[in-house]
């Protein structure tokens, strides 16, 4: 082997002296020549060709490797991001990729003091490429992995606002720094997850970004628009929020949900959609298999049927309020309703509802509000007037009961 010191002289003179290849001799009388004397210059020529490529695979890994480290990283450097090594077990220790170290590094010294310009259309795939299993071989760096992440998540929500959006959510702190739990409207759990996002009219994106989608630990989404904004729909992405409790979409100019959404978050117990005018009617079918305590829908239109609904045994069992007000129903209440049996409140008002009115869960009911519902006539079931629980019952606008008290009812 070389050493280090003869190797470096060596390659100081090698681009200086040129090999001396001097005139070919004629091919017949090369191979009659001397072959001793030929090996010699052959062997020279040789090593200066080695000594000359090594030299330059040397400076060419030099030059590759300080770009990598010097050079801001291409959004194109993601794609070609290798995949980090597939996790083998808690034993073997999870190393960063070359990206991912780069994305660390950049969020953890420069996006404090800047953090609008911190790069995550190329650090959050590569950041959440990361296996998980890189916690547990260096909890530091695994906390701030995640905490690149659930920033881009919500960095991407600051992005699609207008300027108008942008101002008020800045007012919150929003991308003002990398504290994001601190944001208004921002809630996280106890291990630094965002658990919560409420954004209201003017603070809110203009569609809800696909980023959204990394925000795996999101419990609570509540969004109040204009109408207007925030427009599109869902992202297909928002199906990795598994952990999704509440959704609460209100004044917004969404589209429909996706009609298998509720396949995948399976963990809703609240679904409120009020006043959203673009829905157009339609409710997820897969909101039947759903564990749900609240289901509202609220002055929009709903053109599922009410007997599809009730019939659901899974929210029989679970549905504590329901309200459909101001929905268009213009059917009778299906019998199906005295199934609900943990039912506190009941809300129909500003439909167009039939007769006859049902039997109604009156041992748990507590809240029963039917008014304008005009061409509901008839009489009143006798377990809501005698009911102990029912607190709260109105029934004004309403065609029933005509003459006479009926506990706690108003007409
Ligand atoms: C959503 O989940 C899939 C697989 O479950 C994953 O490949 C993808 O990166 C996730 N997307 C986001 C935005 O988190
Ligand atoms: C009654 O409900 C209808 C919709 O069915 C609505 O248009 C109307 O404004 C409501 N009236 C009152 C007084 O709330």
């Amino acid at each position: 082997m070389f050493s280090i010191r003869t190797w470096g002289r060596d390659a100081n003179i090698a681009p200086i002296q040129q090999p001396n290849y001097g005139r070919w001799p004629p091919l017949h009388i090369e191979k009659r020549h001397c072959p001793c004397q030929d090996e010699k210059k052959k062997k020279r020529r040789r090593l200066w060709t080695i000594l000359l490529v090594i030299i330059l695979i040397y400076l060419l890994a030099n030059t590759t490797f300080l770009n990598v480290r010097v050079v801001t990283m291409q959004p194109s450097s993601s794609s070609s991001q290798q995949k980090p090594p597939p996790s083998s077990g808690t034993s073997t220790p999870t190393t960063l990729s070359a990206d991912a170290q780069q994305c660390l590094s950049q969020f953890t010294l420069n996006a404090p003091a800047n953090p609008s310009s911190y790069p995550c259309s190329s650090c959050l795939p590569v950041l959440q490429g990361v296996p998980e299993s890189f916690a547990n071989t260096d909890p530091q760096d695994g906390q701030s992995v995640q905490n690149a992440i659930q920033f881009c998540g919500l960095k991407a929500i600051f992005d699609s606002a207008d300027s108008t959006g942008q101002t008020a959510l800045g007012n919150g702190n929003w991308v003002k720094d990398i504290k994001f739990c601190a944001w208004s409207g921002v809630s996280c759990d106890g291990v630094g997850l965002v658990s919560a996002i409420q954004l209201t009219f003017p603070g809110v994106p203009a569609a809800i970004p696909q980023e959204v989608g990394s925000l795996a630990g999101l419990q609570n989404f509540q969004v109040i628009g204009n109408n207007a904004v925030p427009g599109g729909s869902l992202p297909s992405t928002f199906t990795n929020i598994t952990s999704l409790a509440t959704l609460h979409l209100e004044s917004t100019g969404m589209s429909a949900l996706p009609d298998g959404l509720f396949s995948s978050l399976k963990k809703v117990t609240t679904l409120a959609l009020l006043k959203n005018q673009q829905f157009g009617g339609a409710l997820p079918s897969s909101v039947t298999q759903l564990s749900l305590q609240s289901l509202i829908v609220n002055s929009q239109p709903l053109s599922a049927p009410l007997t599809t609904l009730l019939s659901s045994t899974t929210l029989q069992s679970s549905l504590l309020v329901l309200d459909l007000s101001g929905t268009g129903l213009a059917t009778p209440i299906p019998p199906s309703i005295s199934a609900f049996t943990s039912l506190k409140e009941l809300h129909l008002d500003n439909n167009n509802l039939q007769p006859p009115l049902p039997a109604l869960p009156t041992a748990t009911l507590q809240t029963l509000s039917l008014s304008n519902n005009t061409a509901l006539n008839g009489a009143i079931p006798a377990g809501v007037c005698a009911s102990a629980a029912l607190k709260s019952c109105n029934l004004h606008l309403t065609g029933l009961g005509g003459s006479g008290t009926c506990g706690s009812c108003q007409f």
